[in-house]
């Protein structure tokens, strides 16, 4: 099993969204021998806002490439290589003022490529990154996934929807929400986001048993 972990906090060890993501990391870890772990943070590694040569050369089919289109192209080509041999990718995303942080929608900016993540053809776009499991883990300071700030949640749907638009469809999430609202929230919300992942972790390796079994 490979696994991308994207992370994305700048709170490093203290972010809670890097916490429960870990335990998935490791917990998938501990349950596949001889997984393989590539680990991206975002945050301490920032990846480069897309520029002029970024935003031409994505467009130029692959034969029609200057050197300069290459190389504007090097690092985005490294990091749609590194969500292709993903078999898991799990994503740990606190919420910035109502959406991702920036470092994360820097790396949706480079991995949604034309002719490389998605095809575009008479009848429309398709996703290209098919058959892999994702498991999203969100921190958010109030809470979302009910009640009045719903609306506000710009994180969730945008990155199932960025996900989704290049072909990854099979999402889990887990929300460590509310953890503003004291220490006691905190406590519950971690809780409550541990024994999510926990379930989606014995989830992912029935299926990966069955998928074994099936191509056996
Ligand atoms: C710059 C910044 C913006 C934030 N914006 C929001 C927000 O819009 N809504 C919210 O509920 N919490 C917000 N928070 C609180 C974080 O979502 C919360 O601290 C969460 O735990 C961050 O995830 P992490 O622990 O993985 O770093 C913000 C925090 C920071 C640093």
């Amino acid at each position: 099993m490979n696994i991308l972990f994207v992370s994305s906090s700048p709170r490093g060890g203290e972010s809670y969204s890097n916490r429960v993501a870990r335990r998935i990391v490791d917990d998938l870890i501990a349950r596949n021998r001889g997984a393989h772990v590539v680990a991206r943070d975002v945050a301490r590694q920032p990846l480069p806002h897309i520029g002029a040569a970024f935003a031409s050369g994505r467009m130029v089919a692959a034969e029609k490439r200057s050197d300069a289109d290459w190389q504007a192209l090097a690092l985005s080509d490294a990091l749609v290589d590194e969500l292709f041999a993903a078999d898991v990718i799990v994503i740990a995303a606190p919420m910035h003022n109502f959406g991702l942080p920036s470092s994360l929608k820097a790396w949706i900016d480079h991995i949604v490529r034309p002719g490389r993540t998605i095809a575009y053809s008479g009848k429309g776009a398709q996703g290209l990154v098919t058959g892999k499991k994702a498991v999203l883990v969100f921190a958010r300071g109030g809470v979302y996934s009910e009640g009045p700030m719903q609306a506000f949640d710009f994180q969730e749907p945008y990155l199932r929807a960025a996900l989704g638009f290049i072909g990854i469809t099979d999402v889990e999430v887990v929300r460590v929400e509310g953890v503003a609202l004291g220490e006691e929230a905190v406590s519950q919300a971690l809780r409550s986001a541990e024994a999510q992942a926990d379930a989606i972790v014995r989830t992912i390796v029935v299926q990966v048993a069955d998928d074994v079994r099936a191509a056996a």
